[in-house]
């Protein structure tokens, strides 16, 4: 078998396009969605993601604002730019991104946002919400996998969602939406981790695996069952001499193994990546339209 590739370049587009329309609507009532950006430090993977994002931004008619700091920045500063952003009725969500250089300050930085700003969906407010079915900003990529199935027709209802990799922004999430009652969840997830033992007896009993370890050749073709549907969560960047940049992005999965036995894959990159900006984008409009709400 040869799997079907899940195309979420593809996916992403349509989307944009609906959320491209929303804001010309929005336009037309006087309101400018807006997103602030903050980047702390010179991370080149940090830079890439941000440029990424407020690019899309831009494309679809967002206004986006950034402040780069540099690696050296204290708290306070941090801390002064987003209140600086919760209070400016122009900016509607709030980015900063993730990792800090000095990863002490995330909880912090996090819990400052304000939740209503939160279009991140990080805030143990919006992750609290989530967790009880309330309304709430969904984290970005959980959100964009289940876009991803809801509209490549697979059934996520009854399945067996194996989940490799238990981080905050990822497994955790994931793990809590594909287990609600509604029509993106009804799965029974098992969620696995560095401390699992015999992880490939876990992968092989999935439906679908989700790959979110942050470890290239995480999942090999031997730890998946025939059409399985596999989901690369993965962005690693490995040397490649040959490579124009110098290397290449590779996902957690072993892609050419798998793509064989799986019956539909997320390729690294153009799978999971783009949904992950476009659910940034859903949420900031989102925001938007809740804060024009308030405003008449
Ligand atoms: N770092 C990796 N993924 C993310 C994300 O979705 N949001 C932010 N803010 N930082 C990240």
């Amino acid at each position: 078998m040869s799997a079907k590739i899940l195309d979420g370049k593809a996916i992403a587009n349509e989307m944009r396009e609906e959320l491209k329309h929303r804001v010309a609507e929005l336009r037309g009532q006087g309101v400018i969605p807006g997103l602030g950006v903050v980047l702390v430090g010179d991370d080149p993977a940090s830079r890439s993601y941000v440029t990424a994002k407020e690019k899309a931004c831009e494309k679809i008619g967002i206004h986006s604002d950034e402040h780069r700091l540099p690696a050296e920045a204290g708290r306070e500063q941090i801390l002064g730019i987003v209140d600086q952003y919760n209070n400016d009725a122009r900016i509607h969500g709030i980015l900063v991104q993730l990792p800090l250089p000095d990863a002490s300050m995330e909880t912090e930085v996090i819990m400052a946002v304000r939740p209503e700003k939160d279009v991140d969906g990080f805030h143990p407010v919006n992750i609290g919400r989530m967790i009880m079915g309330q309304r709430a900003f969904l984290p970005c990529t959980p959100h964009g996998i289940l876009h991803i199935l809801k509209r490549s027709n697979i059934p996520v209802k009854g399945a067996h969602v194996v989940i490799v990799g238990r981080s905050n922004i990822v497994g955790r999430p994931l793990a809590n939406l594909l287990t609600r009652k509604d029509d993106m969840g009804n799965a029974t997830v098992t969620m696995c981790h560095t401390a699992t033992r015999e992880l490939a007896n876990f992968t092989r009993q999935a439906d679908i695996v989700v790959a979110a370890a942050g470890r290239p050749k995480t999942i090999t073709a031997d730890m998946i069952r025939e059409g399985a549907v596999v989901i690369d969560v993965g962005v690693n960047r490995v040397d490649d001499a040959d490579a124009p940049k110098g290397y290449r992005l590779v996902g957690d999965v072993d892609y050419e193994s798998v793509r064989e036995k799986a019956s539909a894959i997320t390729p690294v990159p153009g799978g999971v990546g783009p949904m992950t900006i476009t659910m940034l984008l859903y949420n900031t409009v989102q925001s938007a339209q809740r804060t024009g709400a308030r405003a008449e």
